[in-house]
């Protein structure tokens, strides 16, 4: 498979519907977790995003793109650079209805070109170990293990 998706750069529009979205899922995931309240949490979640892209889809250092295939929008892949060297994937969503035909794959093989023409050495992200799809994803693609997290539940 190939050209099967292009990464096209966010435009305000497409920015405002992805940053309602992110701050009610990012918002509840808190609440859910027991780290804040149902009141605050919609706040928090704006001010976190706010501090992390303070103008927007045009905040330096940012990339946000919009990923397409088959002329529709299929997803959203967010990099960012942290150092000169380093990037971060902050988001990464191939939309419902869109999955598991491949897009995923070919947007992290497209954002390493992206990667490579802004000089990073190399790309960082973070995944739930329960996210074996995205886990197995990335393994495939050559990402290794960095930092691992490890909790056992004692109420059970
Ligand atoms: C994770 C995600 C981005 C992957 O994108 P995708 O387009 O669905 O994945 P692809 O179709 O490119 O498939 C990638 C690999 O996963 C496998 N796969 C995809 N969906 C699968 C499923 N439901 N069960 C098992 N394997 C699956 C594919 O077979 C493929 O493996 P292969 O290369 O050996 O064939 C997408 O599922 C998603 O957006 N999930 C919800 C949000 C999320 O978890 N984001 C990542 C946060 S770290």
């Amino acid at each position: 498979m190939k050209d099967l998706i292009t990464l096209k750069n966010m435009d305000s529009t497409e920015y405002q519907r992805y940053l309602n979205n992110a701050i009610k899922n990012y918002a509840a995931e808190h609440v859910k977790a027991g780290n804040w309240s149902e009141e605050e949490a919609i706040d928090k979640a704006t001010n976190e995003y706010n501090k992390l892209l303070p103008e927007g889809e045009k905040t330096p250092n940012h990339k946000l793109f919009t990923i397409h295939a088959e002329d529709k929008e299929v997803g959203m892949i967010w990099l960012g650079v942290r150092s000169e060297e380093k990037g971060f994937i902050y988001d990464f969503n191939i939309w419902e209805g869109n999955q598991g035909r491949g897009y995923g794959k070919q947007a992290m093989k497209e954002i390493e070109v992206v990667g490579k023409s802004l000089g990073l050495k190399s790309i960082r992200l973070h995944v739930f170990g329960h996210n074996e799809v995205a886990w197995n994803l990335y393994k495939k693609l050559g990402y290794i293990e960095t930092d691992i997290v490890m909790e056992k539940n004692l109420e059970v």
